[in-house]
């Protein structure tokens, strides 16, 4: 008997599917959390089989685990363009914007989608929303002053942030050595002008609004089923 939950079962599911979507001799970016760990699987199951691919990870946890799993790995500086990123996300829209961050790994991953030609995004059911802003909006910043930004943002008319925490209490630090601000904004209902007024704060590296980067999208479904979403 299975001890994965409903939910990670999705998960399982839809990530191993999407693993199906990689075609031999491309180069590829490998996401970040939960549902990307079983595409990661997957993937090295290939390889070890002699599927020839070469990844690009988008976090050091990802790295780990793709290293372990055999998979050939390359960075964003050595290669163009990626042929297809797969990462998971925390909600994705009916126009198929994003919140991602969950996990701490939005700048890399944010990168990493906007080098490659096409972004498949997995995801349970439970991430579909009818409008974004569920989720608190990751952002990440410098430490360096980050009061400021975390002022700043609250002007923007952000009712509640909070700084990320670790297990023992102190900032989350992300990889590359920044904080995470966790911003309860409500419904977004213009995420394109929010992404910006982010972008103009000073001290602000990246936030999660992820925006005309998502070109397919699977979803796992409690009844076992997996469905590619239509525009
Ligand atoms: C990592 O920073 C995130 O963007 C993840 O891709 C997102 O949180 C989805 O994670 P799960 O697949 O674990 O839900």
């Amino acid at each position: 008997m299975s001890t994965l939950s409903e939910k990670d079962q999705m998960k399982k599911k839809v990530g191993e599917y999407a693993a199906t979507f990689v075609q031999p001799g491309t180069v590829i970016g490998v996401g970040t959390g939960t549902t990307a760990y079983w595409m990661i699987l997957a993937l090295g199951a290939k390889v070890k089989e002699g599927f020839d691919i070469k990844a690009v990870p988008t976090s050091k946890q990802t790295e780990d685990l793709a290293r372990a799993q055999g998979i050939p790995l390359t960075t964003l500086n050595d290669i163009e363009q990626l042929a297809l990123t797969i990462d998971g996300a925390d909600e994705v829209d009916p126009g198929w914007q994003l919140i991602k961050g969950g996990g701490g790994a939005l700048l890399q991953e944010k990168m990493v989608a906007a080098a490659s030609k096409r972004m498949l995004v997995i995801a349970d059911e439970q991430k579909l929303v009818p409008a974004l802003g569920r989720f608190p909006l990751p952002v990440e910043v410098i430490p360096f002053g980050y009061k400021q930004v975390y002022r700043k943002i609250l002007a923007l008319g952000c009712p509640s942030v909070t700084v990320r925490a670790a297990a023992d209490g102190s900032p989350y630090i992300t990889d590359h050595g920044n904080y995470i601000l966790d911003c309860h904004f409500g419904v977004i209902s213009d995420a394109a002008s929010l992404g910006e007024a982010l972008h103009d704060i000073p001290g602000v590296v990246e936030h999660g609004l992820f925006i005309g980067l998502a070109t397919e999208v699977l979803v796992g479904y409690s009844d076992g089923r997996v469905g590619e979403l239509k525009q």
